[in-house]
């Protein structure tokens, strides 16, 4: 017996049923009476079924029996005839009767502002309308208005790591985290629609699309990367557009290990490497986790430290609070000695960055003459992290040697260490892994040739990492800090350690990770006797190792959004319980509306001083009684 969940197309009502291979049921809808036919067919499995936008849009993985091939299917509510009718009528009397722009009202207050409108144009037209009918119709103004109109669905599916158009007629194909790569049935039907799209969503990006200048890299205001090109100038087929969705929740070092991306222990090294201002570059292939390491090692940068990135469009996210995040900007108009006016480039702000005399640069990633401009910073002691485009390391110094790059090689000594990583099959599952940690060394004096180290290796066999037994830069750290062997030896075993603790507890946001770093740094000792001494770890609480004043337990974090939108701010209240769970304080865990609210009491705050904290400490304490 096999069963299946289908949405009602009158009332969006989900009803399960149940039928053999080859069966065709008939179903009625318990809530609104229709009904119809199901088939249970032999051609395609259903691999899963989960909701985008409850009750109105629904995602259904199918494979298909004998192709294997896999097929996101995107369930939207249908429309009659006559519900199309009044869709259209009522979309253009809106577009008619707008007197202010939707982007200028905050986006509660708009989702508001247009079923108001929306109601106000079926009032004084006297459309006759049902209730089901009239939420339907609100969804799909919603979507074109407020939301990514056809890909909308896409966009709310957190599963969904890419999403490419190829032109229209072609369905947008999609990357999935758990099916890989699956044809989507969303796709624009002729040219003219998929540039319409194409111009709007430039525009909501902020950016400007246009015959004269038909490639776009921008971002989307949810945070996601995309890259588009307008007609047939530059690609044959039309359009097209990929978008790297954003991750709200990003990948930490802890997370890296428990998708054994890299181990624990290649994790302590760089912890070491860059809390002690060694130079890396991350290397590899498209969609191969780059800036997901680039950022994940970020967190390991000491929490003080002056740090300044740089990047074409805005993917970093640091917990840091002395950081300046800068994106480079197009130009307009006129083109004098080869840029546009008022374009600011990756080499314009690698070179104003050096003059901000930051700690720490982190570039997204070198293409061109800003790897010159870095090479130099590497040089002069500043601490350089940055990704790269190339699948080994000799492909990676072929690049950075040749045009447009041009690294001489003696500068090439600079940099330190290389990683480079993958995208493989590990039992029959696309993975991401760190294929090898290569140290470079030095230059030989009469060959010339580049002498490196490989520190580690990914071995396919076993899925582990192997430890090549010698690395040049621990031994420089070692050297300078002037530390025995067998001390640095211990001091990544801790590090390790801690890192496998955050694991297994479950410590593993930014803001949590971050947290334990700074800890251990603050007080070594003291943190690996808490961890080490914790016993158990209760399922609905998140323990966190923390030994500060009440004032330094609350903490603000402003999530700084590429176009500036309103600053968020999300506040973390401890409770101080002493002795309970051998000295570790509680970390009170707070559910979404709780958040919320306290997001928006902590808005309200304009200075963060101790009575400020008091109070905030009060609303966290009713919320926690009436939780009780
Ligand atoms: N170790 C990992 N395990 C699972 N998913 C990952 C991992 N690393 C990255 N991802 C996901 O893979 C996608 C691509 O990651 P990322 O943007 O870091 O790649 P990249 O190599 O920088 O890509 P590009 O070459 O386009 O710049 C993202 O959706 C990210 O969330
Ligand atoms: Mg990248």
């Amino acid at each position: 017996m096999l069963k299946k969940i289908a949405i009602c197309p009158g009332c969006q009502t989900k009803i399960s049923c149940e039928g053999e291979i080859g069966q065709n049921v008939t179903i009625k809808c318990p809530n609104c009476g229709r009904s119809g036919p199901i088939i249970f067919n032999s051609e395609f499995k259903e691999l899963d079924f989960y909701s985008l936008n409850e009750p109105f849009a629904y995602a259904k993985i199918l494979k298909d029996v004998d192709s294997l091939e896999k097929t996101y299917k995107v369930i939207e509510p249908f429309l009659s005839n006559e519900e199309q009718k009044i869709l259209n009528y009522i979309w253009e009397t809106l577009l008619k009767s707008f007197k202010i722009r939707i982007d200028e009202i905050d986006s509660k207050g708009v989702e508001d502002y247009l079923t108001e409108q929306v109601e106000n144009v079926i009032n004084d037209y006297e459309i006759n309308i049902n209730n089901i009918s009239k939420k339907k119709i609100l969804y799909y103004i919603k979507r074109e208005s407020l939301g990514y109109s056809k890909i909308d669905p896409l966009m709310r599916d957190p599963h969904i790591e890419d999403i490419s158009c190829d032109g229209p007629n072609t369905p947008i194909f999609l990357y999935h985290r758990k099916y890989g790569s699956v044809r989507s049935n969303v796709e624009f039907q002729d040219e003219e629609e998929l540039s319409f799209f194409v111009i709007r969503l430039a525009q909501k990006c902020g950016k400007h699309i246009s015959i004269a200048e038909p490639m776009l890299d921008a971002t989307v205001p949810d945070g996601s990367r995309i890259q588009m090109t307008l007609s047939d100038e530059i690609t044959t087929r039309g359009s097209t557009f990929t978008i790297r969705k954003f991750r709200a929740d990003p990948i930490t070092p802890p997370d890296l290990i428990a998708l054994n991306t890299l181990s624990s222990e290649i994790l302590a090294y760089f912890w070491l490497a860059v809390e002690n201002r060694v130079n890396a570059l991350i290397a590899g292939g498209t969609a191969s986790g780059k800036t997901t390491i680039l950022n994940a090692l970020s967190l390991f940068i000491p929490k003080d430290a002056k740090i300044v990135s740089i990047e074409e469009t805005r993917e970093i996210n640091l917990p840091h609070p002395n950081w300046i995040p800068g994106v480079a900007r197009s130009g307009f108009g006129e083109v004098v000695a080869d840029k546009m006016v008022g374009e600011i480039d990756m080499y314009d702000l690698m070179k104003a960055a050096l003059r901000q005399r930051p700690e720490y640069i982190i570039v997204g990633e070198i293409r061109g003459q800003e790897a010159y401009v870095l090479f130099q910073a590497m040089a002069t002691g500043h601490a350089t992290y940055s990704t790269v485009h190339a699948d080994s390391a000799k492909s990676l110094i072929h690049r950075l040697e040749g045009k447009p790059i041009d690294i001489p090689r003696i500068m090439l000594q600079a940099l330190e260490i290389i990683s480079i990583h993958i995208t493989t099959q590990v039992n029959g599952k696309r993975v991401r892994r760190c294929k090898q940690i290569i140290e470079i060394i030095d230059i030989d004096p009469t060959t010339k040739e580049i002498l490196t180290n490989e520190v580690f290796h990914w071995d396919p066999v076993e899925d582990k990492f192997i430890y090549t037994g010698k690395s040049f830069v621990i031994e420089k750290i070692r050297a300078s800090r002037n530390i025995s062997k067998e001390k640095i030896t211990d001091e990544i075993r801790r590090r390790a350690e801690i890192l496998e603790w955050m694991t297994k507890n479950n410590v593993r946001t930014f803001k949590e990770v971050a947290k334990a770093i700074s800890r251990y740094n603050e007080n070594p000792e003291e943190f690996m006797k808490k961890i080490r001494n914790q016993k158990e770890i209760s399922k609905d609480k998140i323990i966190e190792v923390l030994e500060k004043k009440p004032e330094q337990d609350l903490n603000l974090i402003q999530k700084n959004n590429q176009n500036e939108k309103p600053i968020e701010l999300s506040a973390t209240v401890y409770e101080n319980s002493q002795d309970k769970l051998n000295g570790f304080d509680e970390l009170i865990t707070l559910n979404n509306t709780e958040k919320l609210q306290i997001n928006n009491d902590v808005k309200n705050v304009k200075e963060v001083n101790n009575k400020s904290i008091k109070n905030l400490k009060n609303i966290v304490d009713v919320k926690k009684e009436n939780k009780r």
